[in-house]
């Protein structure tokens, strides 16, 4: 491991905007934040611009980024500190044991930003918008909470659409070419490091919002969209598909 992120990592462990791995949290949000106000969560979130920049936009909401990499979440939280926002914060862990953090309706929103496409058909468990991730996230969220997600990577954001249609999602918002878009509101307008990347080369963003329903449908519908991811050619594999191993 490099130097950089050496000191780094001994640095953020003196943060108080970062957790990393905490115990005990379900329940404890607003005494962290010291406030009564919703908690939405930036997952996947990198080095966290939109959680600072909701956290910005929205001084009436607490914004709580959420990502393996200590070392891009330094980035974030140093940011963080900086601007003197006290209603944002990191923690460092896997998305898969969010249920480990939350009571359930804890969490007001979650805002999925530019997650690892994850391609590979037999990788399609790991995208953040998987069914199989939506009943976790149904466990943290408000009845009525919106998922939302920005993504480059028209695949997924197919699939996303495909698995609201499936699961009996309600959509919300459903933007092919955000930028394209009319009156396109301030938050949709924050951008992130791996926006600027344009991995997929597709040179527009897409975003879905909608609501989970109150009843995940199970086994049938998992079959569907198994079968229906295997039809897709998403020309992934041959392609690199992220980096969701790493976890420095
Ligand atoms: C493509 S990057 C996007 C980062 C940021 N949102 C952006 O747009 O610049 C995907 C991020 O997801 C994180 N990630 C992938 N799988 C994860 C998981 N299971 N739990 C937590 N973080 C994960 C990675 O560490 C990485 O920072």
């Amino acid at each position: 491991m490099g130097q950089k992120k050496l000191i780094r990592f001994e640095e953020i462990k003196s943060f108080d905007n970062v957790l990393q791995y905490p115990e005990g949290m379900p329940g404890t949000w607003s005494s962290y934040f010291n406030n009564e106000l919703p908690l939405t969560l930036e997952l996947a979130c990198g080095k966290g611009e939109y959680a600072i920049g909701l956290a910005q936009l929205f001084p009436e909401g607490n914004y709580l980024g959420i990502d393996l990499k200590g070392n891009r979440l330094w980035v974030g939280a140093r940011k963080a500190k900086a601007l003197g926002l006290r209603n944002v914060a990191f923690m460092r862990t896997k998305i898969d044991q969010l249920t480990d953090y939350f009571e359930p309706g804890e969490v007001s929103s979650i805002w999925i930003t530019f997650p690892d496409p994850q391609l590979r058909k037999s990788k399609a468990k790991k995208r953040l918008t998987h069914p199989k991730f939506l009943r976790l996230y149904q466990q943290v969220l408000t009845a009525g909470g919106k998922i939302q997600l920005k993504t480059d990577s028209p695949s997924l954001y197919r699939f996303t659409k495909k698995v609201a249609e499936l699961y009996g999602c309600t959509v919300i918002d459903d933007l092919d070419d955000v930028y394209a878009a009319p009156d396109l509101p301030d938050e949709l307008r924050i951008r992130t490091h791996y926006e600027g990347l344009d991995i997929a080369g597709s040179n527009r963003i897409h975003f879905i919002s909608f609501t989970l329903p109150g009843i995940i449908p199970g086994k049938e519908k998992d079959a569907e969209l198994k079968e229906w991811v295997f039809n897709q050619d998403t020309g992934a594999e041959k392609e690199e598909d992220g980096d969701e191993e790493a976890t420095e």
